[in-house]
């Protein structure tokens, strides 16, 4: 059964066929300005060395402590990856706070579920398995944003009691409650 873990070396093979997957329908080239292109352009000519695999799971890692130095405007992140044994699903993003961008556009979560594993409710029970550790990061409500025209990670939110905010600049905005005891 597939569950949330830190981002971790033993999944290497796994991980970077997904990226060949995503990479298939376009993600990583100069116009994908997501967090998920801007990690393949950054590590794509590296990554399949072991080492330099586990010193980029290292540096995702440490992304959740504050301390960490980091681009100027980003703020901690949790990345959370929904692996089943040593296969890698996709990942889970959670912003700690929002910047005036991330109200606007971003969010606090982001997500993707590599395409050989979408359409089986992964990614609808991936967020609600990530739920408890936003709540544990003081997040409550959560803004979760996602293209206009993007019907299923809406069906994702909603599918998690997502509750329609509005609508800025082509994103459609949604709270979504983390105390799942509630
Ligand atoms: C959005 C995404 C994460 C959905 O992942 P997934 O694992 O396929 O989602 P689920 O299987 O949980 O499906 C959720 C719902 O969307 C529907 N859905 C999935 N793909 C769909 C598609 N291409 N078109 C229409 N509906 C779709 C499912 O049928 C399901 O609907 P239901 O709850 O009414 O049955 C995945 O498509 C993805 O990674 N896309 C690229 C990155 C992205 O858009 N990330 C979100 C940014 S906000």
């Amino acid at each position: 059964m597939p569950e949330l873990v830190a981002p971790t070396p033993a999944v290497q093979v796994s991980y970077l066929k997904a990226i060949d997957e995503f990479q298939a329908e376009g993600r990583g080239h100069d116009d994908d300005h997501t967090m998920l292109g801007d990690e393949i352009r950054t590590n794509r000519d590296t990554w399949q060395a072991p080492e330099a695999f586990a010193a980029y799971t290292a540096r995702l890692r440490a992304d959740t402590l504050e301390e960490t130095p980091r681009r100027q405007g980003w703020v901690p992140c949790t990345t959370l990856w929904y692996v089943d044994g040593d296969e890698y699903l996709g990942r889970i993003a959670i912003r700690h706070r929002l910047t005036e961008w991330l109200l606007e556009y971003g969010g606090h979560i982001g997500y993707d579920m590599r395409p050989s594993a979408r359409r089986r409710g992964h990614a609808t029970a991936m967020l609600r398995a990530a739920l408890p550790a936003t709540k544990r990061l003081g997040i409550d409500p959560a803004l979760i944003t996602c293209d206009s025209d993007n019907v299923a990670s809406r069906r994702v939110i909603e599918a998690n009691g997502g509750r329609f905010a509005d609508e800025r600049g082509g994103k459609l905005r949604f709270w979504v409650t983390t105390d799942t005891a509630t």
